[in-house]
C-alpha cells in the first residue's frame, strides 16, 4: 500500500506525464472517460484526494457537489478555468489548481501561426500541392495579406497577448490592445492602448483575441465589433470559441469585410460550426494552442508542484480559486 496521496486521472494525460506525477502520487484512472464515468468511480472510493480533468470535461456545481468529501483539489490542465465553477469548488473547500504561464510562449507561437496561415492562404496552397493540383508558379496565384508593417490589435494583454506583441514587434507590426486594465509603461512596450473594444478593433488590420474567457467576454466579438473593423481585417483566435459570435464572423468573412480567420477554437468543440469545415478563408486548428511537448510537460510539473504544496498544508501559485 503505498503513502502516496491519491490523484484521480478523470482525463488520463499520456505516458511521459504520468511518469511526471507517479513520483509524487498514486494515480488511479478511469475506465470510462466520461463525467458519468468519473462520478460513479469517485463515489466508489474514499482516498481520492485530487482529481486531474482537463478542459474538455466541465464540473459545473451539480457535479462539484458530489465529489467525494475527501477531494481536496481539482486540477485542470489547462490555462482557461472556464469549464469549472470555482465559486462551487471554493465552497466545498476544494481548490483548483491550473497552468497559467507555461504555455504563454507556445501559444503566442500558434497564435502568430494562425495569423500567418490565415492571411497567406496556407490552407488553399496545402490544398492545391497535397492534391496535386498545383500547375506552377503563377505571378497571381493565392494572393494573401501582408503581415509585416500592419496594424495588430491584441484584446487582452496578459502574458499571451504580451508574447504574441513580441513575436509581432519581430515583423515590424504596430501593435494596439484593449485591456481590462492598461498595462504599467514598462509592460506595454510602446504598445498603444484603448480604453474601448470597439475603439481597438477600429485600429486592427490584424484583430487577435487573447482574453480570458469570461462571462463578461462571452460573445463580445459580435457582428457590430466585426463592422468597426477596417475592410479586408484578419481575426484571429487563440483564446474561446464564444468570445465570438460565429454567425456574424461567418456573414463577416463570406462578404469579405473579413478577409481570412485564423482559429484555434471554437464554441461548442469538438463541434465546429459546419461553415468553418466549408470556408477556405478560415485557417483552423484543432485547439492546438499550448501543444508541444515541452509545454505540456511543464503543465503537468506546474500541477504536480502546486498540489504537492495544497497538499501539505502550503499556499500555491497556481490556485485559481
Ligand atoms: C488552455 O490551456 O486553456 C488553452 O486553451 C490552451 O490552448
Amino acid at each position: 500500500m503505498s503513502d502516496k496521496p491519491v490523484l484521480f486521472m478523470a482525463c488520463p494525460l499520456f505516458a511521459q506525464a504520468h511518469a511526471l506525477l507517479s513520483a509524487h502520487f498514486t494515480l488511479r484512472h478511469t475506465t470510462e472517460n466520461t463525467l458519468a464515468g468519473t462520478l460513479a468511480s469517485l463515489s466508489a472510493m474514499a482516498d481520492v484526494e485530487a482529481l486531474l480533468v482537463t478542459l474538455a470535461m466541465p464540473l459545473d456545481s451539480q457535479a462539484i457537489v458530489r465529489l467525494p468529501r475527501s477531494v481536496k483539489a481539482i486540477c485542470t490542465y489547462s490555462v482557461g478555468t472556464n469549464h469549472l465553477d470555482l465559486a462551487a469548488a471554493k465552497k466545498r473547500g476544494i481548490k483548483v489548481l491550473y497552468t497559467p504561464n507555461v504555455l504563454s510562449e507556445s501559444c503566442a507561437d500558434a497564435a502568430l501561426l494562425l495569423m500567418l496561415g490565415a492571411s497567406r492562404r496556407a490552407l488553399e496552397g496545402l490544398r492545391l500541392l497535397k492534391g496535386g493540383e498545383w500547375s506552377g508558379w503563377a505571378p497571381d496565384q493565392l494572393l494573401g495579406k501582408d503581415v509585416w508593417n500592419q496594424r495588430l490589435g491584441i484584446f487582452g494583454m496578459g502574458r499571451i497577448g504580451q508574447a504574441i506583441a513580441r513575436r509581432a514587434r519581430g515583423f515590424d507590426m504596430e501593435i494596439h490592445y484593449h485591456n481590462r486594465l492598461r498595462l504599467p509603461p514598462a509592460a506595454e512596450q510602446k504598445a498603444i492602448y484603448h480604453d474601448s473594444l470597439a475603439a481597438l478593433a477600429a485600429h486592427s488590420d490584424y484583430f487577435c483575441i487573447a482574453c480570458p474567457p469570461t462571462p463578461e467576454t462571452l460573445g463580445l466579438v459580435d457582428a457590430a465589433l466585426l463592422a468597426r473593423l477596417p475592410e479586408g481585417a484578419v481575426v484571429v483566435n487563440i483564446s474561446r470559441g464564444d468570445i465570438v459570435n460565429d454567425n456574424a464572423l461567418i456573414a463577416a468573412l463570406n462578404d469579405g469585410h473579413v478577409a481570412a480567420a485564423g482559429l484555434d477554437v471554437y464554441a461548442g468543440e469538438p463541434e465546429i460550426h459546419p461553415a468553418y469545415r466549408q470556408m477556405d478563408n478560415v485557417f483552423g486548428l484543432p485547439h492546438l494552442g499550448s501543444a508541444t511537448l515541452a509545454t505540456r510537460l511543464r503543465m503537468a510539473a506546474l500541477l504536480r508542484d502546486g498540489l504537492s504544496s495544497i497538499l501539505a498544508g502550503k499556499a500555491a501559485a497556481n490556485v485559481a480559486n
